[in-house]
């Protein structure tokens, strides 16, 4: 099993829940710092787990990767393409007067930021969606997650128009790949997160300010921790959803359910 930016925040979680599922677990991430200790930590738990630095944009190096996985374990089941990035500065920022901060609107959106976001959320997804059913269409079988948003679902001023835009994107490449897999009985599925506690935008998750933002757009009134994606992401890597695929799952306390702002 391979999960992209498994060495932070909820791919992590979702890389534990499949190691104390018993899956053996390859993490694939940017930040080699990370994946060392993240490594040695799931290790020490006594699970089969390995660490590979990779760029989710770099294509060649991500064939490579996957290449050398199925090499040593002879198949690749599961694959959760969930690295992605919002780069602020404009993250859950808003003016004093409360409303969307200068950074995030459209006539100052930057072409770096823009071109950065759709290459790592849009592109990256492609380049592992590809690999993935590269290995799994002739295995004739595999669950693929993509980790979406539910900037997928509906808009926020608390995010980028890029990002929303990308994650629309991923979870429509989902859907159409779901399609194209099926009868080669690999499923395709999306999670999209609400807002949960990890380390994207520069750490922006953690600040109590950022937080109570975020959790004022949840029914539910809080930021989910990382640990709750656990469950659905082990269900839909799992025969539990053997019939399922083509879907994105809103794990967000409700907060596709409110009406938009703004
Ligand atoms: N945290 C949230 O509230 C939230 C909500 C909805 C969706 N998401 C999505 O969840 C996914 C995971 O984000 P997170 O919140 O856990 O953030 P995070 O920053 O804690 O973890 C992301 C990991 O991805 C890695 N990464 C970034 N760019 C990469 C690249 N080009 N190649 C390989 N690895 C790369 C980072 O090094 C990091 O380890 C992202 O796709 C994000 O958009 C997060």
């Amino acid at each position: 099993m391979i999960v992209t930016g498994g060495a932070s925040g909820l791919g992590l979680a979702m890389a534990e829940a499949m190691c104390e599922g018993g899956a053996k677990v390859v993490l694939m991430d940017l930040d080699e710092a990370a994946l060392t200790r993240e490594v040695a930590r799931l290790s020490g738990l006594g699970q089969l787990v390995a660490g590979r630095r990779l760029d989710v944009v770099d294509r060649a190096d991500l064939d490579r990767a996957f290449d050398e996985v199925a090499a040593r374990e002879g198949r690749i089941d599961t694959v959760f393409a969930n690295a992605g990035i919002d780069p602020g500065p404009g993250f859950a920022a808003r003016d004093a007067d409360g409303q969307l901060s200068d950074a995030n609107r459209i006539e100052h959106y930057a072409d770096a930021r823009w071109a950065r976001v759709m290459r790592v959320n849009l592109d990256g997804v492609f380049y592992t969606l590809r690999a993935a059913a590269r290995h799994m269409r002739p295995q004739g079988a595999g669950s693929i997650v993509v980790t979406s948003s539910i900037s997928a679902l509906r808009p926020s001023a608390a995010l980028a128009s890029a990002y929303a835009a990308s994650k629309a994107g991923a979870a429509q490449l989902m859907r159409h790949l779901a399609l194209e897999l099926a009868a080669d009985g690999v499923r395709v599925n999306a999670v999209a997160p609400g807002p949960f506690a990890t380390n994207i935008a520069g750490g922006a998750m953690q600040d109590a300010d950022k937080r109570a933002a975020f959790a004022g757009i949840v029914p539910m009134g809080r930021v989910a921790e990382v640990e709750e994606i656990k469950g659905l992401a082990l269900f839909l890597a799992s025969s539990a959803s053997s019939f399922i695929t083509g879907q994105q799952i809103a794990i967000d306390g409700g907060a596709s359910l409110s009406a938009a702002r703004q």
